[in-house]
């Protein structure tokens, strides 16, 4: 995926993160709305009209079968996938149309599937394609301490080409390279995949702090478990569409949704 951005402000995350309204906490104001999305791949329609909202401070997970079109979902949000019919509003603007670049360069950065990151390179020059386009270098120098402080394991790691480090390792550089790119709302898609449980509860526990310093997340996860006891909200999808919408306790105690995805 190439990343780029031209974000210009100069506090750093955590400065910025602190100023936000209803810090650590959700409030009333929608950060990210999707209306009657549909969106596909050439003749084939996946996305069937979705509904879904995050509101700012809130960690929403999205959950659902292999294939129910989750990161059909993640990727039509952030433009790699065009939306074919509906509406989808970031921070109050329509960005429908918006080229995939522009959304991150507002903000609206996501952490794909399987890491992708750039494996010849070493890490810190994967972090640093993260603020590829910043020119506020004063504040990248921060964000990138900030990260450090983050993910300890990184500056011991930051000459070593990214596609030698572990599974673990790796998906820490990828959500280290999406913080270089300041979000507001960051996209994680399955960051859990392929993690051994402590190394899925650690990277749940950053999830964690990244909330309550002020990020929003739209979280898409099969580990339906781990992601709704995290969660604020969540939506089950099923190919295409959305079967449930709830607050997260509610859904950890529906019926249905426990014996089709929490395996109970
Ligand atoms: N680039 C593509 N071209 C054609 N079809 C695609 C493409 N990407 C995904 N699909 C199809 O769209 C449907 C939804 O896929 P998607 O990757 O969104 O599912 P998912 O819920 O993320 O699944 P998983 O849990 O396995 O990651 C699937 O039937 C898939 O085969
Ligand atoms: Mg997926």
């Amino acid at each position: 995926m190439t990343i780029t951005i031209t974000i210009t402000m100069t506090m750093t995350i955590t400065d910025r993160a602190r100023r936000r309204e209803g810090f650590g906490m959700s409030s009333d104001e929608t950060a990210l709305l999707l209306d009657d999305v549909h969106s596909g791949y050439g003749r084939m329609s996946i996305l069937k009209g979705i509904r879904l909202e995050v509101k700012r401070g809130e960690i929403v997970a999205l959950i659902g079968a292999n294939g129910a079109g989750k990161s059909t979902t993640v990727n039509t949000i952030s433009g790699l996938v065009r939306c074919r019919q509906g509406r989808i509003l970031f921070l109050g603007e329509d960005i429908t149309t918006l080229p995939a670049a522009r959304r991150v360069s507002r903000g609206l950065v996501q952490v794909p599937e399987g890491r992708k990151l750039f494996s010849d390179l070493t890490v810190l020059e994967n972090l640093e394609m993260g603020s590829f386009l910043r020119r506020d270098r004063a504040a990248v120098k921060a964000d990138l301490a900030h990260v450090f402080e983050l993910f300890p394991v990184l500056p011991e790691r930051r000459r070593q080409l990214a596609g030698s480090l572990s599974g673990g390792e790796q998906q820490m550089c990828a959500i280290a390279r999406g913080l270089m790119a300041r979000p507001n709302v960051l996209l994680l898609d399955e960051p859990s995949l392929g993690l051994a449980p402590l190394l899925v509860q650690q990277i749940f526990g950053i999830i964690r702090t990244l909330n309550a310093t002020g990020t929003t997340i739209f979280l898409v996860e099969q580990n339906a478990n781990a992601a709704l006891r995290l969660a604020h909200r969540g939506y089950v999808m099923e190919t295409g569409v959305l079967t449930h919408a709830a607050t997260a306790p509610e859904l950890l105690a529906d019926e249905k949704v426990r014996e089709a995805y929490l395996g109970k």
